[in-house]
């Protein structure tokens, strides 16, 4: 049996719940879940409840984080229109910005012009500007990033439209990354159908031919894998009004994995993808003495060997090429053969100054 040797894997697209949504997930068990993943490093998005749109929802967040977190974690702030005068503060703690153009979980919206220019304007020129943008709203986002000559990143690209047009604003030189999920990857419409709630997420799933137009794309205009993991409760799934997104953090590498046994792409593209890129992209710190060593065997997803507080999976009962036999974070021994051995408050917090 093989085993790889890969560095630690970085996602920058995960929600982790706090404050507001801790019957979902938290710090130590979302960072709990990015280890069982191969997962070392996670950055926390926003759209928490309350938002972490002002300092001070920002630094309690960064607070319970450094207490409870088991992998090192930075958090995003969220933009705002109601709270544009805490741009500069924001942004001397957290990683990056992110902007919600579109429909999706909690209220963090951005509908208004000068909203946006505030963004661009205020938020410091070294920290990244991530957008929710789907459809015409990713010409906004490239459009902004020629105006003000700064770097945008589009989170979870799930349509041929849209990768495709990102690949015209590169081809042009224009300063745009993006990323895409395991889950529109490899699962479709069809798949949406087949699961009800439970594949409903935003962006929803896409057509057979938006998934050939992304693996295509993984070649070149792919920056990023992120898992966009996004946990709600089984029975908020099957409430009369279920909330859209899905876990990630424990089954990106397995699927990716499948992906380079199926030769669709490079385990050294895989790595790339998973660790070099989102590191070079948002600036992230190295950690040294880092690595996970993964069991190329084939293996079953299965919802009861979760971490993540949600407990389900679209993808249980999926096989998958390998599993995460091992991590090592900055030299020390943190999973092992299933078990999570890193305590709560050992992982570091980035930013949260
Ligand atoms: O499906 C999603 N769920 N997409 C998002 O953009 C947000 C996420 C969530 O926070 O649940
Ligand atoms: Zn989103
Ligand atoms: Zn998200």
């Amino acid at each position: 049996m093989t085993t790889l040797t890969l560095p630690g894997l970085i996602d920058v697209h995960t929600h982790l719940r706090v404050p507001g949504g801790e019957h979902k997930e938290d710090f130590a068990t979302g960072t709990a879940a990015a280890l069982a993943g191969g997962i070392t490093m996670i950055l926390g998005m926003p759209n928490t409840s309350p938002p972490l749109t002002t300092p001070s929802a920002l630094h309690t967040a960064y607070a319970l984080a450094a207490a409870d977190c088991r992998c090192d974690v930075g958090l995003f702030a969220g933009a705002s229109p109601e709270d544009v005068r805490h741009l500069p503060e924001l942004g001397e703690t957290a990683v990056a910005l992110k902007i919600y153009l579109n429909d999706t979980f909690g209220k963090l919206r951005v509908e208004d012009v000068p909203t946006l220019r505030a963004c661009f304007r205020d938020w410091p020129r070294h920290k990244l500007i991530a957008m929710h943008a789907e459809k015409q709203s990713v010409a906004v986002g490239i459009g902004l990033a020629a105006t003000y000559d700064r770097p945008v990143h589009f989170c979870h690209i799930s349509r041929r439209e849209e990768i495709e047009l990102i690949a015209d604003a590169k081809m042009r030189g224009l300063p745009v990354t993006c990323e895409v999920t395991p889950h529109h990857l490899f699962l479709d419409q069809a798949d949406a159908q087949r699961l009800g709630p439970l594949g409903d997420m935003r962006p929803i799933l896409g057509t057979p031919d938006d998934v050939a137009a992304l693996w295509e794309h993984l070649h070149d205009t792919v920056d990023c894998i992120a898992t966009d993991h996004a946990p709600h409760t089984l029975a908020e799934k099957h409430s009369a009004t279920p909330p859209p997104g899905v876990a990630g953090l424990e089954t990106s590498l397995g699927l990716m994995l499948t992906g380079v046994v199926d030769g669709r792409f490079t385990l050294d593209r895989l790595i790339t993808l998973m660790h070099a890129n989102p590191r070079r992209i948002y600036n992230l710190p190295a950690q040294p003495d880092t690595l996970v060593e993964v069991e190329m065997t084939p293996t079953h997803i299965q919802n009861e060997q979760m971490y993540s507080k949600c407990g389900w999976t679209p993808f249980h009962g999926r096989e998958v090429a390998g599993r995460v036999q091992r991590v090592i974070l900055r030299g020390q021994l943190v999973y092992e053969n299933g078990q999570v051995l890193a305590a709560a408050g050992s992982g570091k917090v980035i930013g949260g100054q």
